[in-house]
């Protein structure tokens, strides 16, 4: 049995001499009239990578949509169509505002939402879509767009796990009317823990910067507040180590496209399994390489990850299906689309994350990808 020497990690960040030396002087001067110098630079860096006119630092990702949602008006007897299939922070503001999420399911090939099953959950409570760009694969934005124009919809883009991907040379951030980005630790760029929201909409951006701030205008010297609202701030020192990860932004997305391709090349072989997807015209910034063998190879994602942690490497399940999950169970406006055969299924039982962290070079890929045609082997004959 192949068994790496050393744990190999599920995610990572990449950092260098850089992030701790702009953290520190962040550290001695971000204060008095240079509080947010770091965080406007980090906001202008990533407005001007993924091309909106206006970015907001903020604690986290999470943090971004509930703002998102809150500026955009969603609230008590609205319904927001959500995919059934990604981490529960891109639903989780939904109930937040007071609105109910109402869970569709995804794409085989992408797994991101499904613009048909939107369309087809869409009734007269509905306000918004969140389309989420999981694990680096970018989302249908063209069909969603044209669906959300057609029934009058706000569409807000999760892309907290694709900084870097784009469609048709429009970066992952830069669609919807909203988006949000993560900087966790075990992100593209990471901050710690950090979001962005980005739009170029400058009325939703000024509503931003307003409920952000619990309520009262930017240059309120006055504590004059005029609605209850968040305090959604990112440190100066966060917002430091993310000008830092924005300076390497090129080579991070370089490393993690070569990871990619070290994996591919060594699994494409393998029969019924499939990796991420690159359809024409996108490119994908692959935040976490991800195989998905097919049901009929009777392996789950916990047996799956079983076998690799005995080889002593991390993996993570592929998201479950939130319609499957104890916090949904007593929500039936939210589960009213899903069904135990939709397609989200298959993906969601089988999935298994690899690791992807920026320590993965092409020799431990090698140890992974061995240790996935031993596991796999048999039942996925390399063809
Ligand atoms: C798809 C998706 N949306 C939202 C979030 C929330 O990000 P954060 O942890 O920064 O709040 C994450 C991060 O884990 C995510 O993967």
């Amino acid at each position: 049995m192949i068994v790496s020497p050393e744990r190999i990690p599920v995610a990572g960040p990449s950092i260098t001499d850089r992030e701790p030396e702009l953290a520190a002087e962040a550290a001695r001067t971000a204060w008095y009239q240079d509080h947010y110098v770091f965080n406007a630079r980090f906001e202008r860096m990533l407005a001007d990578y993924i091309g909106v006119a206006h970015a907001v630092s903020v604690p986290h990702c999470t943090a971004a949509l509930h703002l998102a949602l809150a500026a955009l008006g969603i609230g008590p007897g609205d319904e927001v169509i959500v995919p059934n299939v990604t981490w529960i922070a891109s639903v989780a503001p939904v109930v937040y505002v007071g609105a109910e999420p109402v869970l569709v399911d995804i794409l085989p090939d992408t797994w991101c939402i499904d613009p048909d099953a939107v369309e087809a959950a869409i009734g007269p409570r509905t306000k918004a879509i969140i389309g989420v760009d999981l694990y680096g694969s970018m989302c249908d934005w063209d069909r969603l767009q044209k669906i959300a124009d057609r029934y009058g919809l706000h569409l807000v883009e999760d892309a907290a796990e694709a900084l870097g991907s784009s469609t048709r040379g429009r970066k992952a951030g830069a669609f919807g009317r909203v988006s949000a980005f993560s900087f966790h630790g075990s992100k593209t760029i990471a901050t710690g823990e950090g979001g962005m929201l980005a739009t170029g909409d400058s009325s939703l951006f000024d509503r931003v910067l307003f409920l952000r701030d619990h309520g009262r205008q930017p240059k309120d010297r006055f504590f004059q507040n005029s609605e209850i609202a968040f305090k959604y701030r990112m440190s100066a020192v966060q917002a430091a180590l993310g000008v830092a990860q924005m300076e390497r932004i090129d080579a991070l997305i370089a490393h993690k496209r070569a990871i990619f391709d070290w994996y591919k090349s060594r699994l494409s072989g393998l029969r019924n399994v499939s990796l991420n997807a690159e359809p024409a015209g996108v490119l994908n910034s692959y935040w976490m390489v991800t195989v998905v063998p097919d049901p009929s190879l009777g392996l789950d994602k916990l047996a799956l990850m079983a076998e690799l942690d005995k080889r002593n490497i991390d993996s993570r399940p592929f998201f479950s299906r939130l319609s499957d999950l104890p916090a949904f169970a007593d929500r039936p406006t939210a589960t009213r689309f899903t069904t135990p055969h939709e397609r989200g299924a298959p993906i969601s039982r089988c999935g298994v994350n690899l690791p992807s962290g920026y320590n993965m070079t092409e020799e431990k890929v090698d140890i992974v990808a061995s240790a996935l045609v031993e596991i796999l082997g048999e039942r996925a004959p390399v063809g």
